[in-house]
């Protein structure tokens, strides 16, 4: 059925960083209408599509989105008027035409992203099915993903001495959606009273983890694995696993070591110690363990830990299709972090994530660190039949509203299955 654009609109509204971002109206005959409001990065992977930011020094720090604003409501908004589209892919492709940039730098991929998801809404609406059913691929299974907690910050997430940047906890043998969230809840606020009683404080990080004073990321696991235990859960992959993001992209010094805990490590002794991590702790996923440029470190780490825990890229791969394929072949990871404003539409998105299942590869849908209430992404997980997400802590209204739209999606749809069925 095709969909006639009526109305496109944005505004500028505030992200869980306080930094301006977009939300977006579309319209379509007939008066169903979708909104979006887009997520914002701290783009660090090179390749990342273009966050349009107005740069005046006067307003936001220089982090305003006006002008993104005004494209949607201009340009774009002129281009789509009175438009029948028949798929998402129509409207993604004029607005890539649109822009005419390998990047979005001249349109912004933040005025992209924002139109693209509230097309996608709105089609869904007309459609009369949930967003989720509307992004599901035909032969594609539909699943409710392993969600992965932040349950302690460190790196550019928060003030503390912590050099890996996300330490989270998985619930990969939950029965259900509902039971995943009720154990992330219950770890994390087992591991607020230990961290109380020990007097580490409860400090929060930017996706709401917490933020206490270690230096060491193994004190960081000992005391997950802690809060697993104590909240009566069994740590390992069949009960509740721990998992890293380093993001050692933004370790990496001009010489090629990265700094971990006030020392120069090479790739070769940072692989040595996720070795030992793996040894020690029930670690099933490890994320951008080495910078996005280490391509020989990379195809080391996956042959020493050799399928024993998950890869996963986020720098290296920006959720571009086309780096996907590319690192697929050179063997670099076997997961892929996806996140929608790394490339800019729904469409590549979903190609992103279908290029990924037929490499072989994971999928693990991802928000970003500066979110809204949004919970695109919730659904974009389950259509997609990613199986994976990641989307902060287990509190923080912005984080939430991901694994609530997780736990509405189950309820209506009680026949769906959790999990990567491990
Ligand atoms: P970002 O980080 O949203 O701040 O870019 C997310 C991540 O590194 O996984
Ligand atoms: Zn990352």
């Amino acid at each position: 059925m095709p969909h006639q654009v009526t109305v496109v609109r944005a505004f500028e509204i505030l992200d869980s960083r306080s930094r301006p971002t977009l939300s977006v109206t579309v319209g379509l005959a007939g008066g169903l209408v979708g909104h979006a409001d887009v997520p914002g990065g701290t783009p660090i992977g090179t390749g990342e599509a273009v966050e349009l930011r107005d740069g005046d020094p006067h307003r936001y720090g220089g982090q305003g989105t006006r002008t993104a604003v005004t494209h949607v409501n201009g340009e774009i908004a002129d281009a789509l008027h009175g438009q029948d589209f028949t798929d998402q892919s129509s409207i993604d492709q004029l607005l890539i035409d649109l822009d005419g940039t390998p990047a979005k730098a001249r349109l912004g991929a933040n005025a992209l992203l924002g139109v693209s998801m509230a097309f996608a809404r709105a089609a869904a609406a007309a459609a009369r099915i949930p967003l989720w059913q509307h992004l599901n691929p035909p032969e594609v299974i539909p699943v409710l993903p392993v969600p992965h907690f932040t349950l302690i910050a460190g790196g550019a997430r928060a003030s503390n001495p912590l050099d890996f940047q996300e330490f989270m906890i998985a619930p990969y043998g939950a029965p259900t959606m509902a039971e995943a969230l009720r154990c992330g809840s219950q770890v994390y606020t087992a591991l607020r009273r230990i961290l109380s009683a020990a007097r580490y404080g409860t400090a929060l990080g930017e996706e709401s983890g917490f933020a206490p004073d270690l230096v060491q990321p193994e004190d960081a696991l000992r005391l997950l694995v802690q809060a697993i235990d104590e909240a009566g859960y069994t740590p390992g992959r069949g009960g509740v696993a721990v998992a890293l993001d380093a993001a050692a992209t933004r370790l990496r010094q001009p010489d090629g070591r990265y700094r971990v805990c006030s020392q120069l490590l090479t790739s070769g002794d940072l692989i040595a110690r996720y070795l030992q991590i793996a040894e020690d702790f029930p670690l099933a996923s490890l994320e951008d363990g080495l910078g996005e440029d280490d391509h020989d470190g990379w195809v080391r780490l996956g042959r020493a830990l050799d399928g024993r825990v998950q890869l996963v890229g986020d720098d290296a791969f920006v959720t571009d299709p086309a780096r996907i394929a590319r690192a697929a072949g050179e063997q670099i990871a076997d997961t892929v972090l996806i996140k929608p404003n790394q490339i800019g539409t729904v469409t590549e998105t979903l190609r992103a994530i279908r290029v990924c299942l037929e490499s072989g590869y994971g999928a693990m849908v991802s928000h970003r660190s500066g979110e809204t209430t949004d919970s695109f992404i919730a659904d974009l997980s389950v259509g997609s039949g990613s199986g994976q997400i990641k989307s902060g802590a287990p509190a923080g209204g912005e984080r939430v509203a991901k694994y609530n739209r997780l736990l509405q999606i189950e309820d209506r749809h009680p026949g769906l299955p959790y999990g990567l069925g491990l």
